[in-house]
């Protein structure tokens, strides 16, 4: 019975096995991965439209290419991501129409606008540095087919953050003007950052379920709090300031304090209300309108070769 059947799967869990798309699982369970995974597929490919709106005005060859690299790398993360979130049992189609009809989230870091080419280097290095924070820790994740994608993912991420590095600290390395750019592109992008890692552990709705069932292996707190300390070293060796007077740090605690989080700004951003909610969707909603003949192409064709097997 279902008591049964819930006790054995949370003894695989506490004996670190792998969760397979043929296994039991509690339907909560499903629900939940359904919910991250997709919202993650949802955030790497709506995070390729700030940095989209770049490529063309990147300030030389070189940076043009590694943009477009960076950004195409984005949507083959999308696609792990989907084809991850398909193996529990749901479609393409209605992932994309949860994203299309507000029901599914994605990081709120993307409803920021891009507004120079230092944003180039701020994203690089803060929403990529932040993304592989958490992506490193959710390669332990309980469920096999998210885990893997994350070892992948992790892999090309490190280049996406060093790129973003190089930027601001050639940046830096400038004149008065660009040095100024990069600085305001950090306090653009700074806080923001930090709510990448959601709310507070105490404000966090999903953690405790999805910490006993590992699907998170760390708290989003002590994963903020583990970029801030990096992230405060790297500012300095570049002549950087982060955005916060009250960063400071604390021996007795080992880690950086930083100041409080504007949690009004993150709701109003999560609930629809960023500067580009509307802007992001609708643009995600014409290109897939646009794309819908190849995808009609690749089903004309499969249904030949089908039919000529069958024939
Ligand atoms: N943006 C949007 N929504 C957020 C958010 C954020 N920064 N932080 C939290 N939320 C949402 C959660 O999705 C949840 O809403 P829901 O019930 O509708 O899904 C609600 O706020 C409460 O938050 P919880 O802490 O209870 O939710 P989680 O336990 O899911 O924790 C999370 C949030 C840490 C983001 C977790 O979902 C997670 O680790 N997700 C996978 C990582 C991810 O999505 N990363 C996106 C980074 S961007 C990226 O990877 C692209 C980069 O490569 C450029």
């Amino acid at each position: 019975d279902e008591k049964t059947l819930e006790a054995e799967f949370q003894r695989r869990i506490d004996n670190e096995e792998k969760i397979e798309p043929k296994d039991w699982m509690p339907q909560a369970y499903r629900k939940n991965l359904i919910r991250q995974i997709s919202q993650h597929a949802h955030s790497e490919v709506i995070g390729m439209q700030p940095e989209g709106n770049w490529i063309t005005r990147a300030p030389s060859l070189h940076r043009k290419a590694v943009l477009l690299a960076k950004v195409q790398d984005e949507a083959g993360h999308g696609l792990y991501l989907y084809s991850a979130a398909e193996t529990l049992g749901i479609s393409r189609e209605e992932l994309i129409d949860a994203l299309h009809t507000g029901a599914a989230k994605y990081a709120s870091i993307f409803n920021y606008p891009s507004l120079s080419w230092a944003d180039m280097g701020a994203i690089g290095w803060l929403v990529d540095g932040a993304a592989i924070v958490n992506q490193v820790s959710l390669q332990r994740t309980s469920y096999g087919p998210y885990a893997r994608g994350m070892v992948r993912i992790c892999k090309e991420e490190s280049f996406h953050q060093r790129q973003g590095y190089h930027i601001l600290m050639t940046l830096m390395e400038g004149d008065e003007r660009q040095r100024k750019m990069a600085q305001d592109s950090v306090n653009r992008f700074w806080w923001p950052s930090l709510m990448m890692f959601g709310p507070h552990d105490s404000d966090s709705q999903h953690s405790g379920q999805s910490m006993t069932w590992k699907i998170k292996r760390q708290s989003n707190d002590e994963l903020r709090q583990k970029f801030v300390d990096q992230s405060v070293e790297q500012a300095e060796a570049i002549g950087l300031t982060l955005p916060d007077p009250d960063l400071r740090w604390n021996e007795d605690r080992g880690h950086y304090d930083f100041g409080e989080i504007d949690w009004e700004e993150f709701y109003s951003v999560i609930a629809g209300n960023g500067h580009c909610n509307r802007d992001r969707v609708a643009h995600h909603r014409r290109a897939h309108d646009e794309g819908a003949w190849v995808r009609e192409a690749l089903d004309a064709y499969e249904s030949k070769r089908s039919a000529a097997r069958t024939a």
